[in-house]
């Protein structure tokens, strides 16, 4: 057994759930407020620290504000709320924030999110180029950690955001961690000099070597640790072969309109990561095998991140070891549907990964209790 301290994040669904993805109908089960809170609180109990809530204009709620309505009724796990820099101005941001984590303390972690699709950009609109995205990105969080740590009137004056004396007090009873996705140079480099954790999507295991080595290299150049996490979905049930027959299920019902328009959108994408995960569903061929026990299914019918670890409860607790000795020391999973899946994991997984629970898990997770 490894010696290393990993942390587990589960993911907040804000769309419809279900046991099906890429569906014609919509999937049954609405993200009510009921719905949200019963999966954080059952997260909670299978032993996740935090949920992510991703950032999605197609998603049926705004992330934000679901996230505030969910953490104020339940207690337990944090939320890793998401955030696109264009969105909001980051002074206002930052208060949003700190008020968030100041109602909830050590709930709330952030991750920011830079934009993959033009399209998607242009409904909200952003029409901001890939690098100038990324400029702003920048600007973004370093207007939040000045405003965060720094005392008295702040002002702050670059390329894309200024302002005046903004004042915010108070501060944020614990620091917020920023965790931040993008594969990018631009994104690489960003995060190695402003992240706390730097998030990966799963691929190929060379592929994410590759990036963490470009990651080291840029650590040392910047004077900085970071963290890095890994999100991917999980297909586990008691043996291999029902959790292969469980991952057939899951696309069993993929209506081919709903994917011919799923890869239509491959083209018009600008997200390195993005590209990089569809170039491995193609090259995954008819198997849709990217590696042993890593299947490119999901990303049939679901932007993001499409591979799932496959297995039984060993094989996917020997599949996170192997990420773990790469240096990974942080977890996004999901599964469908997310509640039964989480608990699921927290029964056949958890106990073999016992001993890896991280000083983030105590400082963000259950063991803290919530004010609200
Ligand atoms: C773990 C993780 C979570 C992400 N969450 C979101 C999200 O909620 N919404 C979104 O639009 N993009 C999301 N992204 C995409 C990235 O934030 C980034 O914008 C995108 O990959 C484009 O950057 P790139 O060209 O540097 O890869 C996520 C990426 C990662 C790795």
């Amino acid at each position: 057994m490894t010696t290393s301290q990993s942390d587990f994040l589960w993911f907040a669904q804000l769309s419809r759930d279900g046991e099906f993805i890429g569906t014609a109908a919509k999937p049954p089960r609405k993200p009510t407020l009921e719905y949200v809170s019963s999966l954080i609180e059952t997260a909670a109990e299978a032993g996740f620290s935090s949920l992510l809530t991703a950032t999605n204009y197609h998603s049926e709620h705004e992330n934000y504000t679901a996230a505030i309505a969910a953490l104020a009724r339940t207690r337990g796990a944090g939320l890793l709320i998401a955030v696109r820099p264009g969105m909001f101005h980051p002074a206002m941001y930052a208060k949003m924030l700190a008020t968030a984590q100041n109602l909830f303390p050590g709930r709330v972690r952030l991750n920011i999110v830079t934009g993959s699709s033009p399209a998607e950009n242009a409904m909200y609109g952003d029409f901001e180029a890939h690098a100038q995205r990324y400029e702003r990105t920048r600007e973004f969080i370093q207007v939040l950690r000045q405003l965060w740590t720094g005392s008295g009137p702040q002002s702050y004056q670059s390329g894309v955001y200024h302002f005046e004396n903004a004042v915010l007090d108070p501060a944020p009873v614990q620091p917020i961690p920023i965790y931040f996705g993008g594969a990018s140079e631009a994104a690489q480099r960003i995060a190695a000099e402003l992240a706390d954790v730097y998030l990966l999507w799963g691929e190929r295991q060379d592929m994410l070597e590759e990036r963490l080595s470009q990651m080291r290299v840029l650590e040392e150049e910047y004077g900085r640790t970071l963290r890095y996490g890994l999100r991917t979905h999980v297909v586990v049930r008691e043996t291999e072969a029902e959790a292969w027959q469980a991952a057939e299920r899951l696309i069993s019902r993929v209506d081919p309109e709903v994917r011919r328009a799923f890869v239509d959108s491959y083209a018009k994408v600008d997200g390195v990561g993005q590209l990089r995960q569809f170039q491995m569903l193609k090259e995954a061929g008819e198997t849709l095998l990217v590696e042993p026990h890593l299947w490119a299914g999901v990303g049939m019918a679901r932007s993001g991140v499409g591979v799932a670890i496959v297995g039984s409860p060993q094989q996917v607790a020997d599949k996170i070891r192997g990420y773990e000795r790469l240096g990974i020391g942080t977890f996004i999973f999901s599964g469908y549907p997310h509640l039964e899946e989480a608990r699921r994991f927290g029964e056949l997984v958890m106990p073999l990964l016992k001993g890896t629970q991280s000083e983030e898990r105590v400082l963000h997770g259950t063991g803290v209790a919530p004010v609200a």
